[in-house]
């Protein structure tokens, strides 16, 4: 296996890894290369969270979704029959996207491009940034090999975001703002000329021509970053947000909103179980100061979509069940209060421990994430085996794993004591140590 096949597996999660596998068997089987690339191989090298899986096929990937569609239960989220791409989502809930290698020609700066099939490495000195331009080949006789053609690796070493070339931002002026939001998120640089290649397309202000459609896309890109907050302060600065709405600024940013927020996310103890769809929340927070005509404008402007705009607004109302509960008398245990969240959807988790005003309901959600989560988090099977005599394999283990969870919560099992530090090694007797030199000192 070659050294980055092996990084994969190990960076990956198995779920993830297990769709690069499904992938790789149905191209082959069309006869069609295929590639990792993009944000996957950004974050892989760059020892990031991996969040999405993104191939790229060089031909018409038509016949892969066909295939995975029709026996993997796999499902078609969106379809770009321009660009010849596809959004999947896996039975796993492993989200990917599938795309034709292309070559985009634009006649003029921001205009609609001609597309037309590419090489893998074509399609790549296209791309935007050079650390997005990274790809790894799955096919049998290259597997594991890595192209990288404009040294995106030397960018993630060096932390810097730098364009494929010196039209790249002119061509697409969204990219100014995907430019700005990986900067936000992973703290790099931006190299010299494309910071004047910046300069000059806000110069010529070409970001007045990115689309609604692509401004929608950008915002929702947005609830998932780790620090949309900063983000948003960010676009400010730049003089950008006014694209998304003109009545978005001072007191409206609520840049408080989003660190509060902030802080509740971090809460969550990471590898705990804990799911949260961020973009309704992050819509609510977003709008949380703006009147209700400035709402509507902006959810017509962008054209949010009636799914996505209900995430936020019915966010209140899906709550209030799990308000109640939380804050009933019946709630009298730690491990009742643990199991109510822990089924709750991390969403609602968030949103009462933002915007509630009962006591209780907060103080019981901050237990739960600083207290409860890590808590668990800490037993290991072996202490339960220790506990129940049950080893992990044995059938019965997860129900005696849950009751032993549930009995530490409530202190009526103890944390065991820690196992004792075994006694070091007696050293060697001093003849031993000292035999060497004696030898050395005959010679
Ligand atoms: N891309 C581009 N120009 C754009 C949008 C995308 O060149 N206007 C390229 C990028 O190089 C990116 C690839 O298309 O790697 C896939 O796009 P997308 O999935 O949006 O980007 P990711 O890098 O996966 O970003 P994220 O981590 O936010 O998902």
């Amino acid at each position: 296996m070659s050294d980055y096949m092996f990084m994969l597996e190990s960076h990956m999660r198995p779920q993830q890894f297990a769709v690069v596998q499904q992938v790789q068997a149905a191209a082959e089987a069309a006869g069609l290369n295929v590639f990792l690339s993009g944000g996957a191989m950004r974050d892989m090298l760059g020892g990031f969270p991996l969040q999405d899986v993104d191939f790229t096929v060089e031909g018409n990937p038509a016949k892969i979704v066909k295939a995975l569609t029709a026996k993997d239960g796999v499902t078609v989220l969106s379809e770009n029959p321009l660009r010849k791409s596809w959004e999947l989502k896996f039975p796993s809930g492993v989200v990917s996207e599938i795309g034709m290698a292309q070559e985009a020609h634009y006649a003029k700066p921001a205009s609609k491009p001609v597309v037309k099939p590419a090489t893998i490495h074509e399609d790549l000195r296209g791309r935007d940034f050079t650390i997005n331009a990274i790809a790894l080949s799955l096919n049998r006789t290259s597997r594991g090999l890595l192209i990288d053609p404009t040294n995106g690796q030397g960018d993630l070493e060096a932390r810097e975001i730098r364009t494929t070339g010196n039209y790249t931002l002119y061509d697409d002026p969204v990219r100014i703002l995907r430019m700005l939001r990986f900067k936000a998120r992973l703290g790099f640089e931006i190299s010299a000329r494309t910071q004047s290649q910046y300069e000059n397309v806000r110069e010529a202000k070409l970001e007045e021509k990115i689309t609604p459609e692509q401004l929608y896309r950008e915002l929702r890109a947005m609830a998932d970053e780790p620090n949309p907050g900063l983000l948003i302060e960010t676009l400010e600065r730049e003089g950008l947000l006014t694209l998304f709405s003109p009545t978005i600024n001072g007191a409206k940013l609520n840049l408080a909103g989003h660190e509060k927020l902030l802080r509740l996310r971090q809460m969550v103890p990471f590898g705990a179980e804990f799911h949260s769809e961020n973009l309704g929340l992050f819509l609510f927070v977003l709008t949380e100061n703006l009147t209700p005509k400035e709402k509507s404008g902006l959810v017509k402007f962008l054209g949010i979509p009636k799914a996505d705009l209900n995430a936020m607004t019915k966010l209140d109302a899906a709550s209030k069940k799990l308000e109640s509960t939380l804050k009933s008398a019946k709630l009298n245990k730690a491990s009742l209060v643990y199991q109510t969240l822990l089924t709750a959807p991390g969403e609602q988790v968030l949103y009462l421990a933002y915007k509630s005003g009962q006591r209780l309901v907060q103080d019981r959600i901050k237990k739960h994430l600083t207290q409860y989560l890590p808590g668990v988090l800490e037993i290991t099977e072996q202490e339960v085996s220790n506990w129940c005599g049950l080893s992990p394999d044995d059938a019965k283990f997860a129900q005696k794993h849950k009751d032993y969870i549930l009995g530490r919560l409530d202190g009526r099992i103890r944390k065991p004591a820690p196992e004792p530090i075994p006694e070091p090694e007696p050293p060697p007797s001093g003849r031993m140590l000292r035999q060497p030199s004696a030898a050395r000192a005959t010679r």
